[in-house]
């Protein structure tokens, strides 16, 4: 069967600052709570790996679009350091930064390429965290104006803009469950962080529409469908409560400018509501974007817990479920995540039955594979299962739009293999071999077989 995509289909990548600008304090960039982190814990990240040794995007940039060109992206999402545009979290520009994301910016535009800018992928600035981060109702306004000034200084150019990227990963890693800093785990502030970074999702949103620049905004959601594991009412009832806690508690304010009830009830059953003040839900309701970026990797499979793991026990979402592995499901060998292809269409059904049929995007789906170089023959890794993992998702994205999903685009995660925080090298995930050594860079199967895809707008099989 031949599957074609509807014209204009956004095909192309994502990526991020942090994981491939690289040298990480150079260019008069500060440190984000990742340098800090790496320095003081480097055994808590991939063979002592940290955020500096990347494929150098702040030096190669100018090949690497040639090489996004040659992959025939017409899109490509990348996101702007707040450390490097403002090293001080507030006030002062630096110029280099300017300079840097100025031409990055000019230059995809003259290869054809649309610029998807990210504002804020996991990398707080170290000054702003030394004021409580997300916790602080300071460093929210303080993001907002980054924000705004990155509107100034690149929104006659760039047209599609994105507040986050998966919110709730700094909510998970670094107030639950400790893979990011600052490795709190606690609810409470977790639910805190999470509140206030929509707030400040919302005030750009303000501040974008306030400048009339004619483009759109949005936020990228790692959305995980939550599945029951049985048909048992219970493990139904768990499955909700999942989706309410990982889901919904970033896509109902963003689509919907508010909170679910349910999870309101929830927390304030519990006593974890975070503070609220006045003004909040019309600035929630503010915050509705234009544009949705969609993160699929994998579901989660949930099973009710038979009881509370321990009533004493802080308040966490396990004491309702417990998630993910799920026997007998088809698994990604090389990694070890579950690979779900028709999730990928259960997300865009869900966004067009309940959430108006919003316009999205695939903003990420791609597969993790370690000791990649195994696969290599005669100088190219033949990655056949990354072809087959994005075809298959691709077949259940066009059927999704088939059935009326307002679905424009497909970016695969990523372009070329990159530092991926705590893992650092552990999985590949490139369109693009690196050798980190040479800095040599290679294409897989894969790429081509994208590029091809991409120019045809659709593929057979
Ligand atoms: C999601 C994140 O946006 C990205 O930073 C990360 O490296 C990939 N997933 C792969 O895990």
């Amino acid at each position: 069967m031949q599957y074609q995509f509807p014209d204009n289909f956004w095909w192309g990548s994502a990526s991020s600052a942090p994981q491939t600008e690289g040298h990480s304090l150079s260019g008069g960039k500060s440190a984000t709570i990742w340098d800090h982190w790496f320095a003081r814990q480097p055994s808590r990240f991939h063979q002592q790996v940290g955020p500096a040794e990347t494929s150098g995007f702040y030096q190669h940039w100018r090949d690497d679009i040639a090489l996004l060109k040659q992959l025939n992206h017409n899109t490509f999402r990348t996101s702007i350091s707040w450390a490097r545009l403002i090293p001080q979290g507030r006030g002062e520009l630096n110029p280099q930064a300017v300079d840097f994301y100025q031409q990055m910016i000019d230059e995809m535009l003259a290869q054809g390429i649309t610029p998807f800018i990210n504002l804020f992928h996991f990398d707080m600035p170290l000054v702003m965290q030394q004021q409580g981060g997300w916790e602080n109702r300071e460093v929210v306004e303080a993001y907002a104006e980054y924000a705004d000034k990155c509107f100034q200084l690149f929104g006659d150019r760039v047209q599609h803009w994105f507040t986050f990227n998966e919110p709730i990963v700094p909510v998970e890693g670094g107030y639950l469950y400790d893979f990011h800093y600052p490795n709190v785990v606690d609810f409470k502030r977790a639910a805190t962080v999470a509140y206030h970074t929509m707030l400040a999702h919302a005030l750009a949103v303000k501040k974008y529409r306030r400048r009339q620049q004619g483009g759109e905004i949005g936020i990228i959601l790692n959305l995980t469908p939550s599945y029951a594991r049985s048909g048992n009412p219970a493990d139904q009832q768990a499955a909700n409560i999942a989706d309410l806690m990982f889901n919904r508690s970033f896509l109902d304010p963003a689509l919907r400018g508010e909170y679910p009830q349910q999870l309101v009830e929830l927390l304030a059953q519990h006593g974890q509501l975070p503070e609220c003040q006045p003004g909040d839900s019309e600035l929630l309701e503010a915050g509705i974007v234009d544009l949705l970026g969609i993160n699929y990797y994998q579901p989660r499979r949930i099973k009710c817990r038979d009881s509370l793991v321990n009533p004493d026990s802080p308040f966490m979402p396990e004491w309702f479920f417990d998630h993910y592995e799920m026997p007998g499901r088809k698994m990604n060998p090389y990694r070890g995540w579950e690979i779900y292809e028709p999730g990928i269409y259960d997300i865009l059904t869900n966004l067009r039955q309940n959430y108006g049929n919003p316009r999205c995007f695939i903003s990420e789906n791609g597969m993790g594979v370690e000791n990649e170089g195994r696969f290599a023959q005669a100088g190219q890794i033949q990655d056949d299962y990354r072809i087959d993992f994005v075809r298959e998702h691709l077949q259940w994205v066009h059927r999704g739009i088939a059935e009326g999903s307002n679905c424009l685009g497909y970016h695969m995660w990523t372009f070329i293999d990159n530092w991926s925080w705590c893992n650092a090298y552990k999985n590949r995930y490139g369109f693009v071999q690196l050798d980190l050594q040479t800095q040599q860079r290679s294409v897989k199967k894969s790429g081509e077989w994208f590029a091809r895809t991409a120019s045809e707008n659709g593929f057979s099989g």
